[in-house]
């Protein structure tokens, strides 16, 4: 067997020791998202020191646990703390806890994260539902991986995140007054902010937010056959011709700020998604 799906194996069997169900959703929180954790019935907490081969969290605002419990009453694994490609770690690296997940028996991956706007009718606060991406990382976390157990070796992306997923949230947004916006996110390595420069480009070639992370983990998870639903927290305005400071403590308090709201989205569109039947997926071939 290829190294790779051996620890996945290994890594599962970890969290299987500790928890006993099977997870009908994975959760990855991102920048100022944490209290997420706070609305699930927690069955176990496991710090990523005890799990084998998992990455260390190291980024600000982010802790380092998996929980494993209840959302809405439905069973979930959320990793409290993500992993950043500008940390240093391996794309192979950031998104095995997505393999993880899938070999846990999850079906969903719902995943957050902080970005700048570039689209001018967005608002700091705001929500932006990933509906494509552009990926500016420079790399690819399929690269070197030729197992088949992995999942097709050129993945279709023609609809990387789910559509029945992504009008479920759009109409719960609608029926609980929250605005909510769906986009194309472009993900950079970081961790610096972008140039005016680069903000003008991004937005010419299509890109509604910027951001560092996430494109990798959606990559997999369309590999590995997850539906996704990608949620984006515009945390500051990027409008290249009136570009004001950012820091990380900005993105973050934004971030927390709309937080509410963001969780809100998460646990109605997986209490709804669980009890009704989603449209499958865009099956993949090899
Ligand atoms: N650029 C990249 N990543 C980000 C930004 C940004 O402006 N804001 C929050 N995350």
């Amino acid at each position: 067997m290829y190294r790779l799906k051996t620890e996945i194996e290994q890594l599962a069997a970890a969290v299987r020791r500790r928890w006993n169900r099977c997870p009908r959703a994975g959760i990855i929180l991102g920048t100022g998202l944490g209290n997420l954790t706070d609305g699930v019935d927690v069955d176990t907490v496991i710090d990523y020191a005890d799990l084998p081969h998992f990455p260390r969290a190291t980024a600000l605002g982010h802790t380092g646990r998996l929980v494993c419990g209840q959302l809405a009453g439905v069973d979930v694994v959320v990793m409290e703390g993500r992993f950043h490609f500008y940390e240093g770690h391996s794309l192979e690296s950031i998104t095995l806890p997505v393999r993880m997940m899938r070999e846990l028996g999850a079906e969903f991956l719902f995943v957050s994260n902080a970005s700048g706007g570039m689209n001018p009718n967005y608002h700091s606060g705001d929500i932006m539902l990933m509906d494509d991406h552009l990926n500016f990382m420079g790399s690819n976390p399929l690269c070197g991986h030729t197992d088949p157990a992995l999942g097709p070796r050129f993945p279709d992306m023609c609809q990387p995140y789910d559509r029945g997923l992504l009008e479920l949230a759009e109409t719960i947004a609608r029926r609980d007054n929250i605005r909510c916006h769906r986009g194309v996110y472009a993900a950079m390595t970081g961790p610096n902010y972008e140039t005016r420069a680069e903000y003008r480009f991004l937005r010419k070639i299509g890109a509604d937010v910027v951001g560092m992370s996430t494109v990798p983990e959606v990559i997999v998870a369309a590999q590995c056959g997850l539906k996704v639903l990608a949620l984006s927290t515009v945390t500051n305005i990027c409008l290249p011709d009136d570009l004001g400071r950012v820091g990380k403590m900005d993105v973050i308090h934004a971030a927390e700020r709309a937080e509410p709201q963001l969780r809100h989205l998460v646990r109605e569109v997986l209490f709804e998604a669980s009890t009704q039947s989603i449209r499958p997926g865009v099956t993949q071939s090899s």
